[in-house]
Protein backbone atom coordinates (compact mmCIF):
# COMPACT_ATOMS: atom_id res chain seq x y z
CA UNK A 1 0.00 0.00 0.00
CA UNK A 2 1.32 3.39 -1.08
CA UNK A 3 2.15 5.69 1.97
CA UNK A 4 -0.65 7.99 0.42
CA UNK A 5 -3.19 5.76 0.65
CA UNK A 6 -1.37 4.35 4.26
CA UNK A 7 -2.28 7.71 5.36
CA UNK A 8 -5.72 8.05 4.32
CA UNK A 9 -6.61 4.57 6.04
CA UNK A 10 -5.19 6.23 9.02
CA UNK A 11 -7.31 9.62 8.50
CA UNK A 12 -10.83 7.00 8.48
CA UNK A 13 -9.78 5.35 11.07
CA UNK A 14 -9.56 8.26 13.29
CA UNK A 15 -12.88 10.19 11.74
CA UNK A 16 -14.62 6.48 12.80
CA UNK A 17 -13.54 6.57 16.15
CA UNK A 18 -16.13 9.29 17.47
CA UNK A 19 -19.26 7.44 15.47
CA UNK A 20 -18.14 4.23 16.70
CA UNK A 21 -17.90 5.14 20.23
CA UNK A 22 -21.46 6.97 20.12
CA UNK A 23 -22.66 3.20 18.45
CA UNK A 24 -21.05 1.73 21.69
CA UNK A 25 -22.53 4.17 24.13
CA UNK A 26 -26.26 3.68 22.09
CA UNK A 27 -26.03 -0.10 22.54
CA UNK A 28 -25.06 0.18 26.05
CA UNK A 29 -27.79 2.50 27.30
CA UNK A 30 -30.53 1.50 25.58
CA UNK A 31 -29.83 -2.44 25.35
CA UNK A 32 -27.32 -3.73 28.15
CA UNK A 33 -26.95 -1.25 30.97
CA UNK A 34 -29.52 -2.53 34.03
CA UNK A 35 -31.54 0.29 35.63
CA UNK A 36 -30.44 1.83 38.58
CA UNK A 37 -33.48 3.39 39.96
CA UNK A 38 -33.66 1.11 42.78
CA UNK A 39 -30.79 3.15 44.14
CA UNK A 40 -33.14 6.45 44.73
CA UNK A 41 -35.03 4.13 46.82
CA UNK A 42 -32.54 4.99 49.69
CA UNK A 43 -33.37 5.73 53.64
CA UNK A 44 -37.03 4.18 53.29
CA UNK A 45 -39.51 5.56 52.57
CA UNK A 46 -38.23 7.40 49.26
CA UNK A 47 -40.35 9.87 47.75
CA UNK A 48 -40.56 10.50 43.92
CA UNK A 49 -42.17 13.99 43.38
CA UNK A 50 -43.60 14.10 39.84
CA UNK A 51 -45.84 17.28 38.24
CA UNK A 52 -48.37 17.26 35.93
CA UNK A 53 -49.41 13.65 37.20
CA UNK A 54 -52.74 13.97 36.02
CA UNK A 55 -52.39 12.71 32.40
CA UNK A 56 -50.09 11.49 29.34
CA UNK A 57 -46.04 10.56 30.23
CA UNK A 58 -46.66 12.27 33.92
CA UNK A 59 -49.20 9.91 35.10
CA UNK A 60 -47.87 6.90 33.38
CA UNK A 61 -44.47 7.96 35.46
CA UNK A 62 -45.96 8.16 38.65
CA UNK A 63 -47.61 4.13 38.50
CA UNK A 64 -44.51 3.14 37.13
CA UNK A 65 -42.09 4.61 40.22
CA UNK A 66 -44.79 3.28 42.46
CA UNK A 67 -44.50 -0.43 41.19
CA UNK A 68 -40.87 0.27 41.52
CA UNK A 69 -41.31 1.55 45.61
CA UNK A 70 -41.30 4.82 45.49
CA UNK A 71 -44.05 6.84 47.61
CA UNK A 72 -45.43 9.58 45.97
CA UNK A 73 -45.87 13.44 45.52
CA UNK A 74 -48.16 14.12 42.42
CA UNK A 75 -48.68 17.65 40.71
CA UNK A 76 -51.81 18.78 39.05
CA UNK A 77 -54.30 21.51 38.56
CA UNK A 78 -57.50 19.49 38.99
CA UNK A 79 -58.68 18.00 41.96
CA UNK A 80 -61.07 15.55 40.65
CA UNK A 81 -58.77 14.34 38.25
CA UNK A 82 -56.25 13.88 40.65
CA UNK A 83 -58.09 12.13 43.04
CA UNK A 84 -58.82 9.33 40.34
CA UNK A 85 -54.90 9.19 39.93
CA UNK A 86 -54.63 8.74 43.58
CA UNK A 87 -57.07 6.34 43.98
CA UNK A 88 -55.96 4.06 40.85
CA UNK A 89 -52.09 4.33 42.12
CA UNK A 90 -53.24 3.90 45.99
CA UNK A 91 -55.24 0.82 44.59
CA UNK A 92 -51.68 -1.16 44.36
CA UNK A 93 -50.49 -0.52 47.49
CA UNK A 94 -50.24 0.89 51.06
CA UNK A 95 -47.53 3.43 50.36
CA UNK A 96 -48.16 7.08 50.49
CA UNK A 97 -49.22 9.28 47.49
CA UNK A 98 -50.07 12.59 48.19
CA UNK A 99 -50.76 15.45 46.30
CA UNK A 100 -51.00 19.00 45.38
CA UNK A 101 -52.64 21.46 43.32
CA UNK A 102 -50.95 24.40 41.36
CA UNK A 103 -51.81 26.14 38.00
CA UNK A 104 -48.09 25.91 36.40
CA UNK A 105 -49.43 28.48 34.02
CA UNK A 106 -49.28 31.61 36.73
CA UNK A 107 -45.60 32.04 38.41
CA UNK A 108 -47.31 34.13 41.39
CA UNK A 109 -46.98 30.98 43.79
CA UNK A 110 -46.48 30.42 47.18
CA UNK A 111 -43.90 28.00 46.46
CA UNK A 112 -42.25 27.75 49.75
CA UNK A 113 -45.61 27.66 51.35
CA UNK A 114 -46.80 25.07 48.77
CA UNK A 115 -43.70 22.53 49.16
CA UNK A 116 -43.86 23.08 52.82
CA UNK A 117 -45.89 20.07 54.01
CA UNK A 118 -43.48 18.05 52.26
CA UNK A 119 -40.06 19.48 53.47
CA UNK A 120 -39.77 16.85 56.06
CA UNK A 121 -39.75 13.63 53.42
CA UNK A 122 -36.86 11.90 51.88
CA UNK A 123 -37.46 12.91 48.37
CA UNK A 124 -34.76 11.57 45.99
CA UNK A 125 -36.51 11.76 42.85
CA UNK A 126 -38.11 15.26 40.94
CA UNK A 127 -39.34 14.88 37.93
CA UNK A 128 -40.47 18.90 36.54
CA UNK A 129 -43.08 16.92 33.65
CA UNK A 130 -45.69 19.49 33.60
CA UNK A 131 -45.59 21.47 30.12
CA UNK A 132 -47.52 22.03 26.67
CA UNK A 133 -48.28 24.09 23.91
CA UNK A 134 -50.92 24.30 21.81
CA UNK A 135 -50.94 23.14 17.98
CA UNK A 136 -52.07 27.10 16.43
CA UNK A 137 -51.08 27.84 13.40
CA UNK A 138 -50.79 31.25 14.64
CA UNK A 139 -47.46 33.19 14.89
CA UNK A 140 -46.20 35.00 18.70
CA UNK A 141 -48.06 38.48 17.50
CA UNK A 142 -51.32 36.66 17.82
CA UNK A 143 -50.96 35.68 21.38
CA UNK A 144 -51.41 37.98 24.63
CA UNK A 145 -48.65 39.00 26.12
CA UNK A 146 -50.45 36.78 29.28
CA UNK A 147 -50.71 33.88 26.64
CA UNK A 148 -46.82 34.22 25.76
CA UNK A 149 -45.96 34.36 29.70
CA UNK A 150 -48.10 31.32 30.59
CA UNK A 151 -46.42 29.04 28.14
CA UNK A 152 -43.07 30.14 29.43
CA UNK A 153 -44.63 29.92 33.12
CA UNK A 154 -45.89 26.40 32.82
CA UNK A 155 -42.51 25.06 30.92
CA UNK A 156 -39.90 26.86 32.55
CA UNK A 157 -40.56 29.49 35.12
CA UNK A 158 -42.90 26.42 37.14
CA UNK A 159 -39.77 23.91 37.40
CA UNK A 160 -37.46 26.57 38.23
CA UNK A 161 -39.32 28.24 41.14
CA UNK A 162 -40.21 24.46 42.40
CA UNK A 163 -36.38 23.48 42.19
CA UNK A 164 -35.42 26.80 43.75
CA UNK A 165 -37.22 25.80 46.86
CA UNK A 166 -36.85 22.10 46.86
CA UNK A 167 -32.88 21.96 46.70
CA UNK A 168 -32.17 22.54 50.87
CA UNK A 169 -34.49 19.22 50.93
CA UNK A 170 -32.96 17.68 48.23
CA UNK A 171 -29.56 18.25 49.60
CA UNK A 172 -30.82 16.76 52.84
CA UNK A 173 -31.80 13.46 51.11
CA UNK A 174 -28.63 13.28 49.20
CA UNK A 175 -27.03 12.41 52.35
CA UNK A 176 -27.85 8.84 52.36
CA UNK A 177 -27.56 8.48 48.83
CA UNK A 178 -28.33 9.44 45.05
CA UNK A 179 -30.94 12.17 44.20
CA UNK A 180 -31.56 13.09 40.57
CA UNK A 181 -33.70 15.85 39.84
CA UNK A 182 -35.66 15.45 35.84
CA UNK A 183 -36.54 18.01 33.52
CA UNK A 184 -38.66 16.94 30.66
CA UNK A 185 -36.98 17.96 27.56
CA UNK A 186 -38.48 18.07 23.91
CA UNK A 187 -36.95 17.44 20.15
CA UNK A 188 -38.68 21.00 19.29
CA UNK A 189 -35.60 22.56 21.74
CA UNK A 190 -33.25 21.20 19.44
CA UNK A 191 -34.82 21.75 16.41
CA UNK A 192 -37.07 25.12 17.16
CA UNK A 193 -39.98 24.19 14.95
CA UNK A 194 -42.42 27.05 13.45
CA UNK A 195 -45.27 27.82 15.87
CA UNK A 196 -43.91 26.60 18.59
CA UNK A 197 -41.40 29.81 19.68
CA UNK A 198 -42.51 29.90 23.31
CA UNK A 199 -42.13 26.19 24.12
CA UNK A 200 -38.93 25.31 21.99
CA UNK A 201 -36.91 28.33 24.11
CA UNK A 202 -38.59 27.22 27.13
CA UNK A 203 -37.36 23.73 27.10
CA UNK A 204 -33.75 25.06 25.65
CA UNK A 205 -34.16 26.73 29.07
CA UNK A 206 -34.55 23.89 31.13
CA UNK A 207 -31.29 21.95 28.63
CA UNK A 208 -29.24 24.94 30.02
CA UNK A 209 -30.18 24.94 33.23
CA UNK A 210 -29.56 21.32 33.92
CA UNK A 211 -26.20 21.56 32.98
CA UNK A 212 -25.90 24.55 35.03
CA UNK A 213 -27.46 23.18 37.99
CA UNK A 214 -25.30 20.26 37.95
CA UNK A 215 -22.47 21.54 37.63
CA UNK A 216 -23.54 24.00 40.97
CA UNK A 217 -24.06 20.99 42.99
CA UNK A 218 -20.61 18.77 41.60
CA UNK A 219 -17.55 20.78 40.14
CA UNK A 220 -17.70 23.43 42.40
CA UNK A 221 -17.65 23.00 46.40
CA UNK A 222 -18.04 19.77 48.17
CA UNK A 223 -20.14 17.73 45.64
CA UNK A 224 -23.93 17.54 47.31
CA UNK A 225 -24.89 14.48 45.64
CA UNK A 226 -28.13 16.17 43.88
CA UNK A 227 -27.93 15.62 40.11
CA UNK A 228 -30.07 16.73 37.23
CA UNK A 229 -30.85 15.31 33.82
CA UNK A 230 -32.91 16.85 30.78
CA UNK A 231 -34.95 14.34 29.20
CA UNK A 232 -34.69 14.67 25.63
CA UNK A 233 -38.09 13.72 24.24
CA UNK A 234 -39.80 13.04 20.73
CA UNK A 235 -43.31 12.09 19.71
CA UNK A 236 -45.05 10.32 22.77
CA UNK A 237 -48.82 9.31 22.66
CA UNK A 238 -50.71 11.36 25.37
CA UNK A 239 -53.38 13.55 25.93
CA UNK A 240 -51.83 16.75 24.10
CA UNK A 241 -50.14 14.40 21.27
CA UNK A 242 -53.29 12.48 20.20
CA UNK A 243 -51.46 10.37 17.89
CA UNK A 244 -51.59 6.18 17.14
CA UNK A 245 -49.08 4.51 19.04
CA UNK A 246 -46.14 2.64 16.80
CA UNK A 247 -41.80 2.57 16.75
CA UNK A 248 -41.76 6.31 16.78
CA UNK A 249 -44.64 7.23 18.78
CA UNK A 250 -44.60 5.12 22.22
CA UNK A 251 -47.59 5.06 24.44
CA UNK A 252 -47.00 7.34 27.51
CA UNK A 253 -46.66 3.84 29.70
CA UNK A 254 -44.05 2.48 27.55
CA UNK A 255 -42.18 5.63 27.47
CA UNK A 256 -42.19 6.33 31.51
CA UNK A 257 -40.83 2.74 31.37
CA UNK A 258 -37.64 4.05 29.56
CA UNK A 259 -37.42 6.64 31.79
CA UNK A 260 -37.37 4.60 35.16
CA UNK A 261 -34.83 2.55 32.93
CA UNK A 262 -32.02 5.30 31.83
CA UNK A 263 -32.71 7.35 35.64
CA UNK A 264 -28.94 7.74 36.82
CA UNK A 265 -27.28 6.48 33.89
CA UNK A 266 -24.79 9.10 34.09
CA UNK A 267 -25.79 11.65 30.62
CA UNK A 268 -26.88 15.01 31.66
CA UNK A 269 -29.12 15.69 28.33
CA UNK A 270 -30.39 12.14 26.58
CA UNK A 271 -32.89 10.54 25.02
CA UNK A 272 -34.75 7.75 27.31
CA UNK A 273 -35.99 5.79 24.00
CA UNK A 274 -34.14 4.51 21.79
CA UNK A 275 -35.73 5.25 18.72
CA UNK A 276 -35.90 9.10 19.55
CA UNK A 277 -32.99 8.74 20.08
CA UNK A 278 -31.99 7.58 16.82
CA UNK A 279 -33.99 10.29 15.47
CA UNK A 280 -31.85 12.52 17.15
CA UNK A 281 -28.76 11.48 15.76
CA UNK A 282 -30.19 11.49 12.03
CA UNK A 283 -31.17 14.73 12.69
CA UNK A 284 -27.74 16.08 13.65
CA UNK A 285 -26.52 15.01 10.66
CA UNK A 286 -28.90 16.02 7.89
CA UNK A 287 -28.77 19.53 9.79
CA UNK A 288 -30.66 22.36 9.96
CA UNK A 289 -32.08 23.39 6.70
CA UNK A 290 -33.39 19.56 5.89
CA UNK A 291 -34.73 19.92 9.78
CA UNK A 292 -36.44 23.37 9.27
CA UNK A 293 -38.29 22.21 6.26
CA UNK A 294 -39.05 18.98 7.85
CA UNK A 295 -40.38 20.02 10.65
CA UNK A 296 -42.63 22.51 9.39
CA UNK A 297 -44.40 19.83 7.41
CA UNK A 298 -44.44 17.41 10.32
CA UNK A 299 -46.07 20.39 12.44
CA UNK A 300 -48.68 21.85 9.68
CA UNK A 301 -49.81 18.03 9.87
CA UNK A 302 -50.11 17.83 13.43
CA UNK A 303 -51.93 21.29 13.61
CA UNK A 304 -54.36 19.81 11.00
CA UNK A 305 -54.74 16.53 13.06
CA UNK A 306 -56.08 18.31 16.19
CA UNK A 307 -58.08 20.54 14.70
CA UNK A 308 -59.59 17.43 13.65
CA UNK A 309 -59.89 15.91 17.00
CA UNK A 310 -60.96 18.93 18.96
N1 LIG B 1 -46.22 13.81 24.22
C1 LIG B 1 -45.21 14.22 23.45
O1 LIG B 1 -45.14 13.87 22.26
C2 LIG B 1 -44.13 15.07 24.03
C3 LIG B 1 -43.03 15.38 23.22
C4 LIG B 1 -42.01 16.15 23.74
C5 LIG B 1 -42.09 16.60 25.05
N2 LIG B 1 -43.18 16.30 25.80
C6 LIG B 1 -43.23 16.83 27.17
O2 LIG B 1 -43.68 15.84 28.06
C7 LIG B 1 -44.35 16.46 29.16
C8 LIG B 1 -45.69 15.77 29.38
O3 LIG B 1 -46.46 15.91 28.20
P1 LIG B 1 -47.68 14.95 27.84
O4 LIG B 1 -47.61 14.75 26.37
O5 LIG B 1 -47.72 13.76 28.73
O6 LIG B 1 -48.91 15.92 28.14
P2 LIG B 1 -50.39 15.64 28.67
O7 LIG B 1 -50.84 14.26 28.37
O8 LIG B 1 -51.21 16.75 28.15
O9 LIG B 1 -50.24 15.80 30.25
C9 LIG B 1 -49.81 17.02 30.76
C10 LIG B 1 -49.94 17.04 32.26
O10 LIG B 1 -49.58 18.36 32.72
C11 LIG B 1 -50.73 18.94 33.34
N3 LIG B 1 -50.82 20.36 33.05
C12 LIG B 1 -50.85 20.95 31.83
N4 LIG B 1 -50.94 22.29 31.97
C13 LIG B 1 -50.96 22.53 33.31
C14 LIG B 1 -51.04 23.70 34.09
N5 LIG B 1 -51.13 24.91 33.52
N6 LIG B 1 -51.02 23.59 35.43
C15 LIG B 1 -50.94 22.37 36.02
N7 LIG B 1 -50.87 21.22 35.33
C16 LIG B 1 -50.88 21.30 33.99
C17 LIG B 1 -51.92 18.20 32.78
O11 LIG B 1 -53.01 18.40 33.66
P3 LIG B 1 -54.54 18.06 33.16
O12 LIG B 1 -54.67 16.59 33.32
O13 LIG B 1 -55.36 18.84 34.13
O14 LIG B 1 -54.66 18.52 31.76
C18 LIG B 1 -51.34 16.79 32.74
O15 LIG B 1 -51.29 16.24 34.03
C19 LIG B 1 -44.44 17.94 28.82
O16 LIG B 1 -43.41 18.64 29.47
C20 LIG B 1 -44.22 17.97 27.32
O17 LIG B 1 -43.67 19.20 26.90
C21 LIG B 1 -44.20 15.54 25.32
Amino acid sequence: MSSALQALAVIGVVLLIPYLYRFYNFVWLYFVRPSSAHEYLHAAPAYALITGATDGIGKALAKELYDQGFSLILHGRNEEKMRKVVDGIRGNGARDVLYFLADASRADHDFERMMAPFMDLNITVVVHNVGNSDFTKERIDAFSKADLMGIANRNAIFPLHLTHTLLPRLRLSAKTGPVVVQFMGSMAGEISPPRFAIYSASKSFLKALTRALDNDERVWGTPTGVHFEYLLTGQVQSNSMRLATSLVTPASETYAKAIVARMGCGWRAYCPYWIHAAQKWFMDIVGEGVQDKYSAVAIADLVALHEKKN
